[in-house]
């Protein structure tokens, strides 16, 4: 892989043991992947923040890279951490954990990173078409990739967090017109009339393409919010980083290599699959990935007139920026039993310790990851009907 003089002077640690390590994962990676050079990108974001899921070992090397005075060299933003950073007393959170917790924030923090702890930074931050850019956290990933166009390969935190400090990634994969192609079309039959119905088909897409690259019949008219849930499924079942509308897409071979069906058989197992109790919910989550603006304003509309019934927990999260400028329509749903939390959700908390046996969610991502991180069990369900489940007049 080519490299300039300067890349080749970081690379053998001229600027410091820091951005050699940084570097030596940047080449690494080009290496794997058979990249040809190095290029620049805008912006980074970092995952594999919360030390739910980090634990003490990545904390001291951490500890270690922030007092070394190095500073990403573009902006970049964290992911959720396991608590809401106000509200953690409330959310029965040990000292201990909130302490190793905040020292992981600070570390990034020296590193001159954003603490933004949202899983949809690009709420806050305007990401433009065609921009390369260095970011982990899948849902995201394939979010900007499809829904922004902009340019990122599916990154580990570890990945994520040297390329920014480098500002530079290698040039392969999804950086590359050719490989944002098609391979294998997946025509929508079944009616996607939820938030849910979108995550499901993500998930079912996800665990049949692996890692190639999807087009997808039928959600042409499909909204943002809908894109997004259809993205964080994909994210979380595949190993694929984009997937594109029937109407744009480019083909690979210049047609697909195989086509696939999804109907409303497909939607019903896929939900089947996902759910993993009849039971009542004992907490009922909105907010995975985190509530835009527009979704919380739905859900407002959907609470008129009603109030959560006494004895149901129901959290909705999102990030502290959406829930500033949206901030009446919080007040009004926490008034109706919503509690809003930022910063986290309920995959990266300590869902395991609070008590809760079983979640209800609209979010097909959180409903796929609940069993293994929470180890809880999951109800998904279409919004009108937790609304209808869970509210009285
Ligand atoms: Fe975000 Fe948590 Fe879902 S980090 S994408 S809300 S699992």
């Amino acid at each position: 892989m080519y490299l300039t003089k300067e890349e080749e002077k970081m690379l053998d640690g001229e600027y410091g043991y820091p951005l050699e390590i940084a570097m030596k994962i940047v080449v690494s990676l080009g290496e794997i992947y058979g990249a040809d050079s190095l290029i620049p990108i805008e912006r980074g974001h970092v995952s594999g923040v919360s030390y739910k899921t980090m634990g003490d070992a990545p904390l001291e090397f951490l500890k270690s890279l922030s007092r070394s005075g190095v500073k990403v060299k573009v902006p970049t933003t964290l992911n959720p951490i396991g608590f809401d950073l106000n509200r953690w007393r409330e959310m029965g959170i040990p000292s201990e954990f909130y302490r190793k917790q905040m020292e992981i924030v600070e570390c990034y923090s020296n590193l001159g990173i954003d603490p933004t702890l949202t899983c949809t930074p690009y709420y806050l931050t305007e990401i433009k078409p065609g921009e390369d850019v260095a970011f982990a956290e899948s849902s995201a990933v394939v979010y900007i990739n499809s829904v922004l166009k902009a340019r990122t390969n599916r990154l580990g935190g570890p990945a994520a967090l040297a390329s920014s400090m480098v500002g530079k990634v290698p040039r392969y994969g999804y950086h590359l017109d050719d490989n944002r192609r098609g391979e294998v079309l997946i025509e929508v039959k079944a009616r996607l009339e939820d938030y849910s119905d979108f995550g499901v088909l993500g998930i079912f897409v996800g665990s049949v393409v692996g890692d190639k690259v999807p087009v997808i019949s039928g959600i042409e008219n499909s909204n943002e919010d809908e894109l997004k849930q259809l993205s964080a499924g994909l994210g979380a079942s595949g190993m694929t980083a984009l997937f594109l509308k029937e109407s744009e897409a480019l083909w690979k071979d210049g047609k697909p290599e195989e086509k696939v069906e999804f109907d409303e058989e497909e939607l019903r197992e896929t939900y089947e699959k996902l759910n993993k109790t009849n039971e009542e919910p004992e907490l009922v989550f909105f907010g995975c990935p985190h509530l835009s603006l527009k979704e919380i304003r739905e859900l407002r509309r959907k609470m008129e007139g009603k109030k959560i019934r006494d004895g149901i927990e129901v959290w909705a999260c999102t990030s502290r920026y959406v829930r500033e400028i949206a901030k009446e329509d919080v007040e009004f749903l926490e008034k109706k039993g919503i509690k809003f939390f930022t910063d986290t959700c309920v995959v990266v908390t300590w869902l395991e310790r609070m008590g809760y046996t079983n979640v209800m969610t609209n979010a097909a991502k959180s409903a796929y990851y609940i069993p293994h991180f929470c180890k809880s069990l999951p109800i998904i369900e279409r919004t009108n009907r937790i609304i209808e489940k869970i509210s009285t007049k």
